[in-house]
């Protein structure tokens, strides 16, 4: 029987939450597709901030290290301030790690209410592959005249050819097992250096993927797009910016952030790969029992995947079609009154 040793790393707020019910469904799937999942659990966290002064210890990413995957919950909680947090926990990982994709796909699934009422289930349904590990997201800038009239501040966008390169390259290839539709994400009119040089690294990408259609388009325009006519949409390939925006526009035209997963991979399997829900503690509702697992368990899903389990994955994703389209239950952003741990336990006894 394989063993996988897995860090979960639940974070802060309904992370806890929906990070307990992912591993319930995941060990359920184990236990009838013959593998086991080696969990260690990690601390980490805005509550691990307030009492050490740090997020996670000073050899975090050595801790880490030998791990086969991470399941991560959300980092951010109030008291913390958003980039301490994640520059101290979330991103030094995907950066560490080489995560430089940041796969998100969306589906609208069976038994959950679309903004674009009226779509049957499978019109809607792309993946979005956001850079991970430069672009906009960088360290590099600064801010001068403190307090003055004339503060400013500068923050330099990074875009290097590898790093471009790459993303560019995962999201043709993903194409080519989908339905072979790439669409770009620029901003080429507007920002004169970084956009139109991934333009053209975007046409020397395509250039040697004759069989897959290319196209793209500014991301306004690409926004508007993405809720009249999401149909159209297959892969979606976009800097980190662009793509961290289009993903929770793209979960909310498919039932919002409750039900949107995210992997952060690192393709050539040096490094452990990062999985997530693409929303974050929630805030509003932490505490209450309410938060809707399915992002994070589908997560687990895209490890299961990642791990080479792709048919108790598929047995994850089915049991959530499962569980969702009955009706029964449904956490309060799907409409109903079930809790975290009544959805979660409806999927993992959904398993087959
Ligand atoms: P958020 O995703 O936590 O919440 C946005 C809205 O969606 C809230 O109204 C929330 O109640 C709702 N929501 C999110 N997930 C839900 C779920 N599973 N079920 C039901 N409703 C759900 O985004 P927000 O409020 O901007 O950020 C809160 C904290 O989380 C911040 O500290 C932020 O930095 C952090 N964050 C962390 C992320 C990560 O760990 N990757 C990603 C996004 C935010
Ligand atoms: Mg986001």
């Amino acid at each position: 029987m394989s063993t996988y040793r897995i860090a979960s790393i639940p974070g802060d707020g309904i992370g806890v939450d929906v990070t307990a019910e992912a591993r319930r469904v995941l060990d359920r799937a184990g236990e009838l597709h013959g593998f086991r999942l080696e969990w260690t659990e990690f601390d980490w966290s805005c509550e691990c901030y307030l009492a050490t002064g740090s997020m996670m210890p000073d050899d975090g990413i050595e801790q880490l290290r030998p791990f086969d995957g991470i399941l991560l919950g959300a980092v951010g909680f109030p008291g913390v301030p958003d980039h301490v947090s994640l520059w101290g926990l979330l991103i030094p990982i995907r950066r560490a790690f080489a995560q430089y994709v940041n796969l998100r796909p969306v589906r609208l699934l069976p038994g959950t209410r679309s903004v674009l009422a009226g779509r049957e289930a499978d019109e809607l349904e792309m993946v979005i592959v956001r850079e991970n590990t430069e672009g906009e997201y960088s360290q590099i800038g600064g801010r001068h005249n403190s307090g003055q009239p004339g503060e400013f501040a500068v923050q330099q966008s990074i875009f290097t050819r590898t790093g471009v390169e790459r993303i560019i390259r995962f999201a043709f290839e993903l194409a080519r097992t989908r339905t072979g539709r790439v669409t770009s994400a620029t901003k080429s009119n507007g920002i004169i250096h970084t956009m139109p040089f991934w333009d053209e690294v975007f046409a020397e990408v395509a250039a040697e993927y004759p069989d897959v259609h290319s196209e793209q388009t500014h991301i306004d325009a690409l926004a508007a797009r993405m809720v009249q006519h999401p149909d159209r949409l297959d892969v979606v390939v976009g800097s980190n910016l662009f793509g961290d925006i289009l993903s929770d526009l793209a979960a909310a035209v498919t039932g919002g952030l409750g039900m949107a997963p995210s992997g952060n991979v690192n393709p050539p399997g040096e490094f452990p790969s990062m999985f997530e829900a693409v929303h974050g503690s929630a805030p509003d509702i932490a505490g209450q029992g309410i938060a809707n697992p399915v992002a994070q368990i589908l997560a687990g899903a895209m490890m299961l995947d990642h791990l080479g389990e792709t048919a108790a994955a598929a047995a994850v994703r089915t049991a959530v079609e499962r569980a969702l389209s009955a009706g029964e239950v449904a956490t309060p952003d799907l409409g109903g009154k079930s809790t975290t741990t009544e959805l979660g336990a409806a999927v993992a006894s959904a398993i087959t």
